[in-house]
């Protein structure tokens, strides 16, 4: 329901924190705005409006936006007809505590209410201070997203988590899973073909359970909506060229999806696989569910039918109880496997989680040595995986110019190496974003690769 359209209210500014989820949040939520008369501002200085997407994952992300909030109750205070909002996973963590601790805030809704923005607004409009963080069932989205790309879109297909990772602040904040159901997928898949978007990244926090809360069983005895289905059924929609999905978690990664990504052109060869640590004893007391081992299969798995295939992940260092040897389990881990990137954080106590309560925890100073330490090696690896591009063609898609250098365009391989390439070709035109360019390397870095036409 749009409360009502087109009428001019000002403009609006949102910042957002945190993962891919967030932003896809974001985009609809500037789609709402849009919808309701507002139009995007300048900045969060001067918009009328001021929402911020915000992420919990960790301290430092949770502590970042109390000091941006500072700032615009500051603000409010000199300008009483700002609306200040804040949504996402700290929304939703401190809900009514967060008014006690911003008493300037208009709104506060956790990401379940993202689609209701416009609802809870016009309670706002009439003069209440609203707080949104009660379970919801997520509304199927009907009003258009506002994109910050016009080449590759986020869909999401499945909300919230149900794992019990015993570090993770999510499934507190984010709820229950909830599948969309398929056609709502492809409609919406459909929609970005048509407006010209050439590539879709659908998403999930576990997204291997896409389809788990949703009823049907094959005649063979399987459930009717997995992850691997659904590929298939969304890959026939033309004018999208490249698909990706995350976050994979090994626990439900299945040989059957390694061959629908195997088997199915437009499924890219990039896997987003966070393994979290290299020990056993410490995957158990995070609660994951899966062995190194496990791990290692599914990789040789994905490399024995994708040779070219780009590995990622996440790791955490310095969980509780985490010995030194442990810690090196996880850097032995990076070695062997050679990941294309890996995303390392410290482990961080969040609120709600057992791992906070524990007694182990360890000091500062060896989480920023072990950080330190990790992210060396990172690079490294990423750097030997940059390596074999060197003096090869790649099919790149064009996805806007390169802000550092606008006689270039950047783009990603269809393994998600950001690439650098010139605009012009050789008979004088150009390359514009949205464009499937070939690019043969000729400098290779640790997380970024640039090439020449052709
Ligand atoms: N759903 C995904 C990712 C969730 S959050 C998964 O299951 O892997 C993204 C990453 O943040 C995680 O993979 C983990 O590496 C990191 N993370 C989550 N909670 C953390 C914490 N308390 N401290 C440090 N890192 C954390
Ligand atoms: Fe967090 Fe684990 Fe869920 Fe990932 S799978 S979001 S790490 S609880
Ligand atoms: Fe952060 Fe929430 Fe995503 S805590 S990582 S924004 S799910």
């Amino acid at each position: 329901m749009t409360v009502s359209t087109n009428s001019p209210r000002g403009s609006y500014w949102i910042t957002t924190f945190g993962c891919q989820m967030n932003k896809a949040d974001s985009e609809r939520m500037a789609g709402i705005l849009e919808s309701m008369g507002y139009s995007q501002g300048h900045g969060e200085h001067s918009a009328d409006l001021v929402l911020y997407n915000t992420c919990t994952i960790r301290d430092n992300a949770e502590q970042k936006v109390y000091s941006y909030l500072g700032r615009q109750a500051q603000r409010k205070r000199e300008n009483p007809h700002l609306t200040l909002v804040v949504a996402g996973c700290v929304a939703q963590q401190e809900g009514e505590s967060l008014l006690r601790r911003v008493p300037e805030l208009d709104l506060v809704m956790g990401p379940q209410h993202a689609n209701r923005l416009d609802v809870l607004l016009a309670q706002v409009e009439a003069g209440q201070q609203v707080v949104a963080t009660e379970e919801h069932h997520i509304l199927e989205d009907i009003t258009t997203a506002r994109r910050d790309s016009s080449v590759c879109g986020w869909v999401n297909v499945i909300y919230g988590c149900n794992e019990r990772c015993t570090y993770c602040v999510v499934p507190s904040v984010r709820g229950q899973e909830q599948s969309r159901l398929p056609e709502a997928i492809k409609l919406e898949m459909e929609g970005l073909a048509a407006q010209g978007f050439k590539e879709i990244t659908l998403l999930g926090q576990n997204i291997d359970a896409y389809g788990r809360d949703l009823p049907g069983i094959t005649p063979e005895g399987r459930r009717s909506h997995t992850l691997t289905d659904l590929l298939h059924q969304v890959h026939d929609v033309e004018g999208i060229e490249r698909i990706r999905f995350a976050t994979s978690h090994p626990r439900y990664f299945t040989d059957r999806l390694i061959d629908a990504c195997a088997d199915l052109p437009k499924v890219c060869e990039h896997f987003h696989i966070p393994f979290q640590s290299g020990d056993d004893e410490l995957l158990r007391a995070m609660a994951r569910g899966y062995t190194v081992d496990r791990y290692r299969r599914i990789i040789e798995r994905i490399r024995s039918r994708m040779p070219e295939a780009s590995i990622s992940a996440d790791a955490i260092v310095a969980f509780p109880g985490e010995s030194d040897a442990q810690y090196r389990r996880t850097l032995a881990l990076i070695e062997e496997i050679g990941f294309d990137l890996v995303n390392t954080a410290a482990y961080s106590p969040r609120p709600n989680t057992p791992a906070a309560t524990w007694p182990n925890q360890l000091t500062e100073a060896v989480k920023v040595e072990r950080l330190q330490e990790i992210n060396a090696l990172v690079e490294q690896t990423a750097k030997a995986r940059s390596a074999r591009y060197a003096g090869r063609s790649v099919e790149v898609l064009a996805e806007g110019v390169n802000p550092k250098d606008s006689s270039q365009l950047m783009g990603r391989t269809r393994t998600n190496r950001l690439t650098f390439f010139p605009i012009a070709k050789a008979d004088g035109s150009s390359h514009k974003a949205g464009d499937l360019v070939t690019v043969t390397i000729d400098q290779v870095r640790p997380f970024s690769l640039s090439g020449k036409l052709g």
